[in-house]
């Protein structure tokens, strides 16, 4: 079965956003896109967490957020339980958190990055696996802090 992708956004990168989920399709995912569609300002928390939930429900694999640097809507993603998100500029980073500590959701900041870079990210980010053994212990040590 195909995976299923979530992605969200603010208005800041609502463009980047319809980049990345055309992006994640030709790599045949499936992407569930929740928006939003129009461009007034709005509140990264919100569509932070709904993406987050998803996740962390199951109904997505895995997530691709972003707002204008990609911080605030990492911090309010990484708030729900069985979330770990990184922000991520450069590929190494973007394919380290999936191959070290299990990321299921990858943050990128519209206004830090260009095009480009940002579809290379969730490149790094979609092509890595989880490597599993004392990586595993640790990311269960991270999700052992929620209590
Ligand atoms: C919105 O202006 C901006 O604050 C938001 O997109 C993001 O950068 C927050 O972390």
């Amino acid at each position: 079965m195909t995976k299923t992708i979530v992605l969200s956004s603010d208005h800041a990168a609502i463009d980047l956003r319809q980049a990345v989920a055309k992006h994640i399709k030709a790599k045949g995912y499936t992407v569930d896109d929740i928006g939003p569609v129009t461009p007034e300002s709005t509140h990264y928390p919100k569509h932070g967490e709904a993406a987050a939930r998803k996740v962390a429900s199951g109904e997505a694999d895995l997530g691709v957020i972003l707002c204008g640097t990609g911080q605030g809507i990492m911090m309010a993603a990484n708030k729900v339980n069985g979330i770990r998100c990184g922000c991520c500029t450069d590929e190494f980073s973007a394919s380290m958190i999936r191959a070290h500590n299990n990321a299921n959701m990858l943050s990128i900041g519209a206004r830090v990055v260009g095009e480009g870079l940002a579809l290379a990210l969730v490149d790094a980010f979609l092509d890595t696996e989880f490597e599993g053994g004392r990586h595993g212990t640790r990311a269960d040590m991270i999700d052992a802090i929620e209590g």
